[in-house]
């Protein structure tokens, strides 16, 4: 079945995806191109709508992102924002001009006094707040447009050409800080562009799984399993499209949480794929064994890794098709349409060269990972899999400080375990975005009963990131830390004391190691 479908020409700003997400939130499919794409493979799409991006630069520039003028002939309508609007406004012949003294240029929110009778404003307040990042503005407009919206400073804050169904606004309506941002896009995608609102994870899954059953054939496909939520809803789709030709391999090092590796294997045993857990927590232990620095254990993992992925692998010999779990932001900030850059993109995601086969498969290439998660559940993926934290490849090897022994990893799964739980009764777990504990290599004196102890002092850690680059220690409620710090004590062997780590990242990182 073929979706309605909205493009986000992206003329470089800084909202991209987040206009993508908006579109998509309103339950129409869209995707994000550079405005570099030639018009003709445009038309050839068939958009219900296009919406021009922000961008960094004014519209006079040499440098500036420009399309060419038959962008506006080919009848679809158009919705420029903030950069999007001036360029539309430059390229049918009004008037950008530069703020001469910096009295009317805006930023930040704004009163905005839109016409209730312009399609793109039904329904919204006749004085709303909008958010404003511009230093150029509209001073004449083309032919054919007239205001539907204005601010004190900007006369021109929304335009319209209705016959056309060209809407321009001045303002960001993708970003929470404009109070109806949401429904303005809406009335845009639903009352000009007329969209039935057809994008659901029900119907995405339908299309994705008949068409990797047509490319796949009677052939075979690979995938090594981590775990994690891309590769595990990778495998769930691929499953139920091809089954058995579908081979995951999932290597099992022997540092995932408590009961992980189990929680995997009972996700994918039975549903229908050849499902290879490699059980190597022993192997990886002995080359780990004595190493205490963190770059060093980095790299014995990942080559033990590919070694044993590549055993596997080895046994079924040539496979047609390589299943990798990429995601829509690394497709989007790879650089849209830039070959040289999206290569670059694929040996990031350690595109690996040790295995023999033909083709990649992404299926999950065109989803965020909001959807990513939705298109779990509806596959009918374990919840605990869906909303997995993200976890570090060399797992529990890097929350370990110093050497690495099975006793070690035994405790710190355990107590790991209980902050986890915890943190789940608290109804806290979907809310912070990555939390762990830390077994340090620090021992301090303590008293258990009447006896003297000298053991382990455990760190936990709980961070609210959106990007992980930079992140804020999350602030657990004392009495919940309490909760986590009585029982550990209590039921972990080897810990007598316990602190939580209130650094930020920077300067700190996340993990420890
Ligand atoms: P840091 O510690 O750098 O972590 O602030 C940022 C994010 O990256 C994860 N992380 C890793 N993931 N292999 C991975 O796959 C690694 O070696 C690794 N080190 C850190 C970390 O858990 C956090 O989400």
């Amino acid at each position: 079945m073929a979706h309605e479908l909205v493009l986000v020409l992206d003329f470089g700003g800084q909202y991209n995806q987040l206009i993508a997400r908006r579109v998509r939130e309103h339950k129409i499919y869209c995707e994000v191109r550079s405005y570099k794409t030639p018009v003709e493979e445009i038309k050839a799409l068939a958009p219900k709508g296009i919406i021009f991006t922000g961008g960094p630069d004014s519209v006079y520039l040499d440098s500036s992102p420009r399309m060419p003028k038959e962008i506006f002939g080919i009848g679809v309508p158009i919705l420029g924002i903030c950069y999007g609007v001036q360029f539309m406004t430059y390229a049918l012949g009004g008037e950008v001009v530069t703020a001469a003294d910096s009295s009317l240029s805006e930023f930040g929110k704004t009163q905005t006094y839109v016409d209730t009778g312009s399609e793109l404003f039904k329904g919204i307040e006749e004085t709303t707040v909008t958010w404003m990042s511009h230093n150029d503005y509209i001073k004449t407009l083309p032919d054919g447009f007239s205001a539907i919206a204005h601010t004190d400073k900007c006369p021109y804050a929304g335009i319209a050409d209705t016959k056309r169904k060209f809407y321009g606004v001045q303002f960001h309506p993708e970003v929470n800080h404009t109070q109806r941002g949401f429904d303005i896009l809406g009335n845009f995608l639903y009352n000009v562009c007329g969209c039935k609102g057809d994008w659901t994870m029900e119907s995405y899954a339908e299309t994705a799984i008949s068409s990797i059953r047509e490319r796949v054939g009677g052939g075979k496909a690979l995938l090594a399993l981590s775990g994690g939520v891309d590769s595990s809803v990778a495998c769930k789709l691929l499953a139920k499209a091809i089954g058995g030709q579908l081979t995951c391999i999932f290597v099992d090092h022997g540092l995932m949480r408590k009961n992980e590796g189990d929680e995997v294997e009972a996700a994918f045993a039975d549903s229908g794929v050849n499902f290879v857990r490699v059980n190597a927590g022993e192997r990886f232990l002995s080359k780990l064994a004595g190493v205490s620095e963190p770059e060093k254990k980095r790299k014995i993992i990942g080559e033990e890794f590919i070694r044993e992925f590549e055993e596997e692998a080895k046994k079924i010999g040539r496979v047609d098709y390589l299943v990798q779990g990429t995601i829509y932001p690394d497709v989007i900030e790879s650089g849209l349409g830039d070959a040289a850059v999206i290569k670059s993109h694929h040996n990031v995601g350690g595109l690996p060269d040790y295995v023999d086969f033909k083709e990649i498969i992404e299926p999950l290439r065109m989803l965020f990972k909001d959807e990513v998660r939705a298109l779990g559940t509806t596959l009918g993926l374990d919840e605990r899999l869906v909303w997995r934290q993200p976890f570090p490849g060399p797992g529990l090897a890097i929350r370990i400080i110093g050497d690495i022994t099975p006793e070690k990893v035994a405790v710190l799964q355990d107590a790991d375990a209980i902050f986890r739980e915890e943190i789940a009764n608290a109804g806290l777990d979907r809310s912070i975005n990555q939390y762990f504990a830390v077994l340090t290599n620090m021992r301090s004196v303590g008293v258990m009963g009447d006896g003297r102890t000298y053991d382990y002092t455990l760190a936990l850690r709980g961070v609210s990131t959106s990007d992980f680059m930079t992140a804020d220690f999350s602030r657990i409620p004392y009495d919940v830390l309490e909760k986590v710090s009585v029982r550990i004590v209590n039921e972990v062997k080897g810990i007598n004391r316990i602190v939580y780590d209130i650094t930020s990242k920077p300067p700190a990182t996340i993990e420890w190691e």
